[in-house]
């Protein structure tokens, strides 16, 4: 829950007057708890001019380091100096709450009268009595991916970020992606990590760069996102489809030696849902028969197949930043990783339309580009992912395997894998009538996928033979919420609910 504090009840606890001891008590609590602290805009110089001493500067910025500051634009600020010339810093408080954090809770000394948004606003005093108490803070707010209590965790890193390249004005493809893929390559232990403006320009790069296209077949999986195969026509070549393994929902890696022909060039496999496919299998079938194996890896960056980092399993990787992808970005993004250098270099052309040098081009390409702002977006989010958010995501999954495994089929995640739950997606026969009850109460959830890719109209021509596990699956999945802040309360909703279902 956040709160908000006025910057004179800090000034209070510097100079050790009036609420300073309760608010002193409210803070170390909120802190314990690991609720976020706020401040408004704009009060450290007010506080900075008037605070007397040296040592109560000193006070004041150890302080200060507990708090985030609440995004309100100069050009927002001054349209409500003009509203209220009189009244500013206490309208500046409330209205920078409500237009970032509008469940908030308003800590100053002097309440406003009470208005009729969800903000609540208290003296340290009552906000302390109500700590203890067992009254509930915490709204019943429910995202299927909540970004903005992520956005929340890394703010101010956030902003650093963005004003660094307001600063420098290179928008594309300048330092910070470039820091960027440097720190890419390193996690995934790849010689070359190249970032782009998708995770389908991701994979249609990678398949430019290995010279597919007309008259060439791709084998590919039939239980993905769209992406994964749409590229392979993209580019000319044909889509050959091959069913999943049951328990793990990746490509059958043992199915794959019967659909090869002389035409074949790649594989596909997607590590869906967070969770690497047989790589090993798969790159030993490829290698007897000299093809390249595409990881799409969209869905997988942060997870690991027998310890080493999905993207540096295959010939060439490919990963999406899009935002409500375990590492996402604030737009589109992507990238690609491989460990050949020729490779890579086809790629870099390619993204700049084939470009070798200015207005040289020595092949076909396409902009596929990546923003600066973007890139800057990922780095200020980079430590929270890896550190907290990862084992975040695979403790509330194992909190829903728990709660879950007696009564409809959980995630599957192979002993040599560790998932990154891009989504936690179960299975039970009964998928629509769930959907529709857990609708009912308020949660919300995603059929990740609904049709299998080989019964897409865009690929009917293609006339597969039916893929029984792929087909069954697009009719019995269904995603539960699944990010890194979800509240114990919110999953033990989601658990109720399908308890209740099942009853
Ligand atoms: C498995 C898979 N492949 C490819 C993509 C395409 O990524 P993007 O949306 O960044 O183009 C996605 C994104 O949803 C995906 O889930």
């Amino acid at each position: 829950m956040p709160f908000v504090f006025d910057i004179n009840v800090l000034i209070e606890v510097v100079l050790e007057k009036n609420h300073y001891s309760a608010t002193q008590t409210l803070l170390s609590q909120l802190q314990n708890k690991g609720e976020e602290l706020w401040l408004p805009p704009a009060g450290l110089a007010y506080a900075s001019s008037i605070l007397p001493t040296t040592q109560s500067h000193e006070k004041f910025s150890q302080l200060l380091q507990l708090f985030s500051t609440l995004p309100y634009s100069a050009k927002e600020q001054q349209a409500l100096y003009q509203q209220s010339p009189q009244n500013y810093y206490q309208q500046l408080l409330y209205q920078a709450t409500l237009n970032y954090l509008p469940h908030a809770i308003i800590i100053t000394a002097n309440p406003m009268t009470s208005t009729t948004d969800n903000i609540k606003i208290q003296t340290p005093t009552t906000a302390l009595k109500q700590l203890t108490s067992p009254t509930d803070f915490h709204p019943n707010q429910f995202d299927f991916i909540d970004l903005k209590t992520q956005q929340r965790q890394c703010l101010p890193e956030i902003e650093y970020q963005i004003h660094q390249v307001l600063k420098h004005g290179q928008y594309i493809l300048g330092k910070e992606m470039q820091q960027l893929e440097q720190q890419l390559a390193t996690f995934t232990q790849v010689e070359y990590a190249l970032t782009c403006a998708s995770g389908t320009d991701a994979l249609i790069m990678a398949l430019m760069a290995l010279d597919i296209g007309k008259g060439d077949e791709v084998i590919t999986t039939s239980f993905s996102f769209i992406a994964t195969a749409e590229v392979i026509a993209f580019v000319g070549a044909k889509p050959v489809f091959i069913d999943i393994d049951a328990n793990t929902y990746n490509l059958q890696a043992n199915a794959i030696e019967q659909a090869i022909t002389p035409n074949t060039k790649a594989i596909i496999a997607v590590s869906l849902y967070g969770q690497c496919a047989d790589f090993h299998v798969i790159n030993d079938m490829a290698k007897k028969h000299n093809l390249a194996v595409i990881e799409d890896a969209a869905q997988s960056f942060g997870a690991t197949y027998h310890q080493k980092p999905s993207c540096g399993l295959t010939t060439i990787a490919c990963t999406s930043f899009f935002p409500a992808k375990p590492f996402g970005c604030y737009g589109d993004g992507g990238a690609c990783f491989t460990n050949d250098e020729a490779l890579y270099k086809a790629m870099q052309a390619i993204r700049v339309h084939g470009q070798s040098q200015r207005y040289s081009h020595d092949r076909f390409g396409i902009n596929g580009r990546f923003d600066t702002l973007q890139a800057g977006i990922l780095l200020a989010k980079w430590t929270l992912f890896v550190q907290q958010e990862i084992p975040n995501r695979q403790r509330l999954a194992e909190y829903y395997n728990q709660a879950l495994q007696n009564t409809v089929t959980i995630p599957y995640i192979a002993p040599e894998n560790t998932s990154v739950y891009a989504q936690y997606t179960i299975q039970c026969p009964q998928r629509d009538s769930l959907q529709t009850h857990l609708q009912q109460q308020g949660i919300p959830t995603a059929v990740h996928y609904p049709i299998a890719l080989h019964q897409q109209p865009v690929f009917q021509h293609l006339n597969t033979a039916t893929l029984p596990i792929a087909e069954q699956l697009s009719q019995q999945v269904i995603s539960l919420p699944m990010h890194p802040y979800l509240t114990k309360k919110q999953q033990d909703n989601v658990i109720n609910a399908i308890l209740q279902f099942f009853a």
